[in-house]
């Protein structure tokens, strides 16, 4: 085991590390910036149904769900196709109005789950489409579904998945990309500068793994808070419900995620001197109004820990502690917010003394109801 850790203490923290590779991998092959394309064998097939299709239904559990939904904001925006992200478990039981003419997009790291199987079964068999978005090669979501991409980010063993959200992220984001082509909703100059960008994302996260040093004292400031409260909008709304989600998993400490502005309707009431807001301010257009809610939070004294870009530095001069990552363009930014989240969760779990790579009570792979 220690030899498969490769020198890290624990295998989320090797699989933090190996996302520059992963994303690499998912991307090879499958995307042109000159030519501005994007080429994923596994959905040429089902391209024209998808083309037509009347709307895209996203089921997934966990941390797939997150991905689903930042894949809700990206092919919203970049093919204008309507989205719902569902809850594999509640799709599988309430009143099931999809059919031909929809599509399904499932989304699974070990490609077992068994209420997101439930889920792709259901939609089959009221004759949508179904297409997989999963790691595992030759699991039974990828044989069961009509068409899929593989996400190609090498064995994931620590509970808490990490490489292949953003993996999971990448293939969505490529096949919103694709879609937004053939629809005509992006042009292919646009589809080159986002390319382009898309291919620099690996480079971009090795930056800000190379200097962990302010997210681990920000950790060690914070490793005996008991609640934790995170903050987005937009693209970072779905990376502030992951970011939650880690925490709990792994730490142990009560945490929530929510879109900032709903903020005003229930958790401002639990901001005081002793509660950390973590605020994802990593999409630009949404600066104004998550400066606003930074300000609403600390005049009542929260505590402040921004994730931000060197641009919003309105936001760094605002929060009481902040992680900076790399400017990129809004669509991108959860591959680059996300890994501060990722750290802060790992090493206030390492303080606790929390096991990280099997945290009480999780599974890896969540094969029964
Ligand atoms: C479990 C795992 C999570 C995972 C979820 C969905 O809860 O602990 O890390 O996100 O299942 O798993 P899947 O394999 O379908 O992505």
């Amino acid at each position: 085991e220690e030899i498969e850790k490769g020198g890290y203490d624990h295998f989320m923290l090797k699989e933090i590390f190996e996302q520059p590779k992963a994303i690499s991998d998912c991307l090879r092959g499958r995307i042109d910036p000159d030519k501005g394309t994007v080429t994923l064998g596994g959905i040429d097939s089902i391209m024209d149904k998808l083309v037509n299709a009347n709307r895209i239904i996203i089921a997934a559990c966990g941390t797939s769900w997150h991905s689903g939904l930042v894949g809700e904001y990206l092919f919203e925006y970049l093919a204008k196709v309507p989205v719902e992200v569902e809850y594999a478990s509640e799709f599988r039981y309430k009143e099931q109005l999809i059919g031909e003419g929809d599509v399904m997009i499932v989304i699974s790291q070990s490609g077992e789950t068994a209420d997101t199987l439930a889920a792709l079964r259901a939609a089959k068999e009221r004759g949508a489409l179904v297409i997989g978005v999963v790691n595992v090669v030759g699991s039974t979501i990828a044989r069961e579904t009509d068409a899929g991409v593989y996400i190609h980010a090498g064995p994931e063993i620590g509970v808490a998945s990490t490489k292949a959200f953003t993996a999971q992220v990448t293939v969505l984001t490529m096949m919103a990309i694709k879609l937004g082509l053939s629809k005509n909703a992006i042009t292919i100059k646009e589809a080159k500068k986002l390319i382009s960008e898309l291919a620099k994302i690996p480079q971009k996260i090795e930056e800000i793994l190379q200097n962990t040093s302010e997210i681990e004292r920000i950790s060690n400031l914070f490793s005996y808070a008991p609640n934790f409260l995170y903050l987005g909008r937009s693209y970072s709304f779905p990376v502030a419900l992951e970011g939650a989600l880690k925490l709990k998993e792994i730490s142990y400490i009560h945490a929530e995620g929510y879109p900032a502005a709903e903020m005003k309707h229930g958790p401002i009431a639990l901001i005081d001197e002793m509660m950390p807001v973590v605020v994802i301010a990593a999409t630009h257009h949404t600066n104004d109004k998550m400066i606003s809610n930074i300000e609403e939070v600390r005049a009542r004294k929260g505590r402040i820990i921004a994730i931000t870009t060197p641009k919003n530095d309105e936001v760094g001069d605002l929060a009481e502690f902040s992680s900076i990552i790399p400017e990129t363009m809004d669509v991108f930014s959860p591959l680059l917010s996300v890994i501060p989240l990722q750290l802060l969760s790992y090493y206030i779990a390492v303080n606790r003394g929390c096991n990280v790579d099997q945290p009480r009570n999780l599974a890896k792979s969540v094969t029964v109801e």
